[in-house]
C-alpha cells in the first residue's frame, strides 16, 4: 500500500516536473518540430508525385572525391540548369565519392543521360540509366576543364558527405546536453530522420527499377513505400518498394469516352495468380541482377505471404525490398504518413519508442517472434487514439469522411479507401501533453494493457475481445482477419511487458535529476539515455520482477564486494541510504553479539532486512 501511494505521489511529482520544465514547447511548435499548418500539409500523393518528378530531373554521378564538383558542375551545365547538388561517400575498402544532381527539367536529365557513353573497357551490357561516372579529361584538355570549372558554381554542393549518420557518441552527448526530456525526443528525431537526400536517393532506387520495364510496361510505377515515404524512416533505413505493371484505375467523375475498338493481344496466363506472381518476380529479379548496374546480392524469398525480392544497391548503399503484389502495404503507408501529419508529436514520439526498443533488443533488423518495428508503431498510434483527449482519430473516423476520389480497391478486392484530404478530416486535438508526458503515459498504459485478453483495434480506436490465441494481437487495419503481430511469441510479449514497466519506472525516477547540476547533466546517462541502455544489459529475466526483491539483500551484505554482476545503484541517494542501513545493522550486530543474545540478533537481523529491502525498491541489480 506504502509503495502504491509513494508511486502515485511519485507520477504525480513527475507530471508537475515535465509541465514545469517543458512548458507548452510542443503544442505550440517547437524550433525542432513546428505544427504545419493544415494547408501546408501535402497529402500523400502529391508528396509522392513531387518525389517521382525529381527523380526524373535527377542523375546520379560518381567522382573520384567531392573536389571534382565545380569541374562538374561546369560539364553538366551544358545540359540544362542544375538547381540542386548534394554529396554522399559509400564506404568500402575506400571511400566512393558520388554526387547527385537535380535538373530543372527532365528533358535536361535526361539530354545528361543521353550524352553518357559506353567504356569500352568494361566488359558488361551496356544499359541507359541515371547511374554514371565521370571520366578524368583527357590530358590535352585537362587544364582549359580546370580552368573552366574555377568559374564559380552557382549551386552549392551541399551537403557534403550527406549519409553520414551521426555517430552514437556523438548523439549522446548531443542528448546529454538538452534542457529536459521533451528537448532530447525532438533532438533525437530531428538527427536521427532519414533527410531529403536520402529520400532522393530512394526514390532514384524506385525510378531505375521502373525505367527497366518500362519498355515492355509503358504504364509500370515502381512505388517506394513503408518507413523511406511515411516519415518514420530513420537514415539507413530499407527501402520498400512496390513494381506494377499496370495502374490502379483511379476513380473520375468525367463521363468515360468511347471504349476503343482495337485491344492489345495479351498472353494468357496459365498458372493461378500467387504462383504466376512468384515466376515473373523470379524473371524480374534475374533482369535485376544481371542488367541493372548498382544491383547486386539479388535474394528471391518468394514463399513468404507476399513474395519479395531482396537486393543491395552499391551506388546507392541501400538494402531493397521489391514486391509486386499486395498494395495494402502501400496504402498502410499512406495511412501511416497521414497519422504523423496529423499531429508533430506522433513522429518525434515514435522515434523515441523505437530506438528504446532497439537498444532494448525488443525489436531486431530481421523477422522473427519478436515485435517489428511496424507492430511497434501501431502500438503507439493506438495509445495516441485511446487517450480521454486523443492525438489520432481512429481510422474509421477517416474512412466515414472519405469522397469518390478517395476510393481505392486493391486487385484482390481489399477496400483500402479512407478520407485523404486534411481539410475534409478536419482533425484537431485538444490533448496539450509534451512529448515527456506522453512517453511516460505510453510506457504505463502497456504496462497495464491486457494483452492476455485484448485486442488492438486502430479501425475502432478501441481494444476489442481477442479472436484467437495470439500472444498480441493487432487487428491488421485494411485486412481486419488478419492479425498484424501474429508472429510475436509469448516469451516476446512479456518481455516487452517487462521492458514497458521497466521503462516507467526508469522514466518515473528521473523526478530525482532535477537537482543535477549543469556539469553533472552533461556527464550521467539521464532522461531518454537512461532508457537507451545497451542490449545485453538491457535482457532482464522475467522472474526479475515477480521477486519481492529487486536486490539479493544477502548481496548488500557481502563482505568480499566480489558480486558478479556487482550491484549497480539508482542513484547516489540510494548508495548512501544502503551504506548508513550496513553501517548502521553492522553496529547493531556487534552490540548483539557482545551480549550473546541469539533470540535478539535475529530479530534485529530481519528488521535491517526489512528496512534493506524497502529501499532496495530503488536500487537495481543489472542482470
Ligand atoms: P523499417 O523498415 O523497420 O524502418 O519500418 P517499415 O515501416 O518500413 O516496416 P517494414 O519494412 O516491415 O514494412 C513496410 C511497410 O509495409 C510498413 O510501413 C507498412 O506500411 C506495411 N506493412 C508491413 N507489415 C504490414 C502488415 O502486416 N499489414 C499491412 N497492411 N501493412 C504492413
Ligand atoms: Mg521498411
Amino acid at each position: 500500500m506504502n509503495n502504491l501511494m509513494r508511486r502515485a505521489q511519485q507520477v504525480q511529482y513527475w507530471r508537475k516536473y515535465c509541465i514545469k520544465q517543458c512548458a507548452t514547447k510542443t503544442a505550440t511548435g517547437s524550433e525542432f518540430g513546428a505544427i504545419p499548418a493544415s494547408n501546408t500539409r501535402p497529402n500523400y500523393d502529391d508528396f509522392i508525385g513531387k518525389r517521382q518528378q525529381q527523380a526524373q530531373r535527377s542523375i546520379l554521378v560518381q567522382v573520384s572525391s567531392e573536389k571534382s564538383y565545380p569541374e562538374l558542375y561546369n560539364y553538366c551545365s551544358s545540359f540544362g540548369s542544375i538547381i540542386n547538388a548534394q554529396h554522399y561517400c559509400v564506404r568500402h575498402d575506400d571511400d566512393l565519392h558520388y554526387i547527385l544532381l537535380e535538373y530543372a527539367s527532365a528533358g535536361e536529365a535526361s539530354a545528361a543521360i543521353d550524352a553518357g557513353a559506353y567504356s569500352a573497357e568494361l566488359s558488361g551490357v551496356p544499359v541507359r540509366s541515371p547511374f554514371l561516372w565521370f571520366r578524368a579529361a583527357a590530358a590535352g584538355g585537362k587544364r582549359s576543364a580546370k580552368l573552366a570549372a574555377a568559374s564559380a558554381t552557382s549551386q552549392p554542393l551541399l551537403p557534403l558527405d550527406g549519409t553520414r549518420q551521426l555517430d552514437s557518441g556523438l548523439l549522446h552527448s548531443l542528448l546529454r546536453g538538452a534542457g529536459n526530456i521533451e528537448e532530447q525526443v525532438l533532438l533525437l528525431h530531428k538527427h536521427t530522420q532519414l533527410n531529403d537526400l536520402g529520400v532522393r536517393m530512394r526514390f532514384l532506387a524506385a525510378l531505375q527499377v521502373q525505367q527497366a520495364v518500362s519498355g515492355m510496361f509503358p504504364e509500370a510505377q515502381a512505388q517506394p513505400f513503408g518507413s523511406s515515404v511515411n516519415g518514420f524512416g530513420k537514415m539507413g533505413c530499407d527501402l520498400d518498394l512496390i513494381l506494377r505493371f499496370d495502374r490502379e484505375p483511379i476513380p473520375s467523375n468525367a463521363p468515360a469516352g468511347e471504349p476503343s475498338r482495337l485491344i492489345y493481344h495479351t498472353k494468357e496466363n496459365l498458372s493461378n495468380g500467387r504462383s504466376q506472381t512468384q515466376r515473373q518476380m523470379e524473371c524480374i529479379g534475374d533482369m535485376l541482377h544481371l542488367f541493372l548496374p548498382g544491383v547486386c546480392h539479388v535474394r528471391r524469398i518468394l514463399q513468404a505471404r507476399v513474395p519479395i525480392i531482396k537486393y543491395h544497391h552499391d551506388h546507392l548503399d541501400l538494402e531493397v525490398d521489391l514486391s509486386m503484389s499486395n498494395l495494402t502495404g502501400f496504402y498502410m503507408s499512406e495511412l501511416l504518413y497521414m497519422f504523423g501529419e496529423l499531429d508533430p508529436r506522433v513522429r518525434p514520439l515514435t522515434f523515441s519508442i523505437r530506438r528504446w526498443a532497439q537498444a532494448s533488443g525488443l525489436t531486431n533488423p530481421s523477422p522473427g517472434r519478436w515485435i517489428s518495428n511496424f507492430s511497434l508503431t501501431c502500438l503507439v498510434m493506438y495509445f495516441l487514439q485511446q487517450l480521454r483527449q486523443p492525438i489520432l482519430p481512429g481510422i474509421n473516423a477517416l474512412v466515414k469522411c472519405a469522397s469518390a476520389e478517395d476510393v481505392r480497391i486493391t486487385e484482390d478486392g481489399i477496400n483500402c479507401t479512407f478520407g485523404r484530404n486534411f481539410e475534409q478530416i478536419g482533425f484537431r486535438s485538444r490533448n496539450t501533453s509534451n512529448l515527456s508526458e506522453l512517453l511516460l503515459q505510453f510506457f504505463e498504459f502497456y504496462s497495464q494493457f491486457d494483452f492476455h485478453n485484448r485486442a488492438i483495434s486502430l479501425n475502432e480506436a478501441r481494444a476489442l475481445a481477442k479472436p484467437d490465441h495470439s500472444a498480441m494481437y493487432i487487428v491488421n487495419p485494411l485486412e481486419q482477419v488478419l492479425n498484424v503481430s501474429k508472429n510475436v511469441s509469448l516469451e516476446e510479449c512479456e518481455r516487452l511487458r517487462i521492458e514497458v514497466r521497466n521503462a516507467a519506472w526508469l522514466l518515473e525516477s528521473e523526478v530525482e535529476n532535477t537537482t543535477l547540476s549543469e556539469s553533472e547533466r552533461q556527464e550521467t546517462a539521464w532522461g531518454l539515455l537512461n532508457l537507451f541502455k545497451n542490449p545485453e544489459k538491457a535482457i532482464i529475466r522475467p522472474n526479475m520482477f515477480f521477486k519481492p526483491r529487486m536486490v539479493e539483500v544477502s548481496d548488500l551484505f557481502d563482505k568480499s564486494q566480489t558480486i558478479d554482476p556487482p550491484i549497480t545503484y539508482k542513484n547516489t541517494t540510494v548508495r548512501q541510504q544502503i551504506q548508513s542501513i550496513k553501517t548502521a545493522t553492522r553496529n547493531e550486530l556487534k552490540q548483539l553479539r557482545s551480549s550473546t543474545s541469539t533470540t535478539t540478533s535475529t530479530a534485529t537481523t530481519a528488521a535491517a532486512v526489512t528496512a534493506a529491502s524497502t529501499s532496495s525498491n530503488k536500487g537495481k541489480r543489472s542482470r
